[in-house]
């Protein structure tokens, strides 16, 4: 696994695995392949640039004819796809972007990549493929297909193009799974770093329905470390989910982020609940212990106090995001609701 190929290395997760990658193996060389949408961002990797084992190519995956040729460019021992429209919300609000990046952009790479040769692809899912559990329960890997959003549902519509290649072209694929990542870099739409900048300019925090909906909290660097076990030991075929075993109510975690940035619980809004909200997440991760080795082992205290830590050093970082075009999709998505 010398030369990767990592798509939508310029968003949260991606830049986080680059940044791992390159610090993990010495001899590895990653050309990351990103089209720079509004959660695309240069700044995530700019301590890299200099790096001549890193390599950033400005592309869209939905254009056959460019990654067809930054394929046959150079040997490219694996793929490794992260990009995506990632948001929720978003989905909710238009979901032709989602059809055509998350489908038609994994489509595009499976043939280009059969194409190719490549001994191993990557395809970076989610645990929403599941859909929603009720209070008890657990997804594992065999747990069936049920999105609820336009989101989840064009990234189920991807995993089953994944399990089809598999199926009838024998690729040689592996899916991942994983639940709700929190860390640095995290485009400040999602709900921690959201709430944490509100928070700093003690402003609302709108929190959907009662509160009461539970997601599985996992540090970035765990799932990094989970996707590169998949890659490096995992069987061509499977799926395999990755979790933190942080279970946590959105109410208790809003109450606390603002203990730990030392704000009141009356920047708290109960606002109108997203259509369609998956009640609870939780990952089942036996099979990633047993057949990877791996773990989540960074604990949520520890993370959470590494993400507050690291939002309040690069305030600029964030303040930049806010001042730019996020402005006019946080007053579409919350103008109403908090008005
Ligand atoms: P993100 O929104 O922060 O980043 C997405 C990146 O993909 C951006 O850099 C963007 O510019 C790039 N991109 C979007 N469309 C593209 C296109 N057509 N061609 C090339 N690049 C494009 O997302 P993230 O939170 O880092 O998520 C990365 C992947 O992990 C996604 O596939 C997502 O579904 C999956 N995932 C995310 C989470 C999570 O909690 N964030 C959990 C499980 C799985
Ligand atoms: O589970 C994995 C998924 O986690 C990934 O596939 C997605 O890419 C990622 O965005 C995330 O999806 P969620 O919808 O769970 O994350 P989000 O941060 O948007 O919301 C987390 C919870 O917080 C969810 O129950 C909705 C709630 N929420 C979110 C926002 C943005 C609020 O109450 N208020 C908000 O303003």
């Amino acid at each position: 696994m010398k030369t990767l190929l990592v798509t939508g290395g310029c968003g949260f997760i991606g830049s986080n695995f680059i940044r791992w990658q390159l610090a993990t193996y010495p001899d590895v060389e990653i050309v990351n392949v990103d089209k720079l949408t509004y959660a695309g961002n240069l700044e995530n990797l700019v301590d890299l640039e200099s790096d001549s084992r890193y390599q950033f190519l400005k592309g869209d995956i939905c254009d056959r004819a460019f990654i067809e040729q930054a394929l046959a460019e150079r040997p490219v021992d694996a793929v490794i796809n992260f990009a995506a429209e990632s948001h929720v919300d978003r989905s909710i609000l238009d979901s032709g972007p989602f059809v055509q990046t998350n489908i038609v952009g994994t489509q595009v790479l499976l043939d280009a990549s059969r194409q190719a040769g490549i001994s191993r692809y990557v395809q970076v899912s989610t645990d929403e493929v599941y859909g929603s559990l009720d209070k008890d329960g657990y997804f594992t890997e065999t747990t069936p297909l049920d999105p609820s959003s336009p989101y989840s549902a064009s990234k189920t519509a991807a995993d089953l193009l994944v399990q089809a290649y598999v199926r009838t072209h024998g690729f040689p694929a592996i899916t991942t799974r994983c639940s709700n990542n929190y860390g640095p870099y995290q485009f400040p739409e999602k709900l921690i770093p959201l709430f944490i900048a509100n928070a700093l300019q003690d402003q609302s925090l709108p929190v959907y329905g009662t509160g009461e909906n539970v997601r599985d909290w996992i540090f970035v660097t765990d799932h990094c470390r989970g996707i590169d076990a998949a890659l490096r030991q995992g069987k061509d075929g499977e799926v395999y989910n990755f979790g933190g075993h942080a279970e946590l109510q959105n109410i208790k975690l809003t109450k606390t982020l603002l203990d730990a940035l030392g704000k009141p619980h009356s920047l708290i809004r109960h606002v109108e609940d997203r259509a369609g909200h998956d009640f609870r997440y939780a990952i089942d991760t036996t099979k990633a212990e047993r057949e990877l080795g791996w773990q989540p082992a960074v604990s949520f205290e520890t993370g959470l106090q590494q993400t507050i830590d690291w939002y309040l050093a690069h305030r600029d970082w964030v303040e930049r995001i806010l001042s730019g075009a996020y402005r006019d999709y946080y007053d579409q998505q919350y103008g109403g609701r908090l008005a």
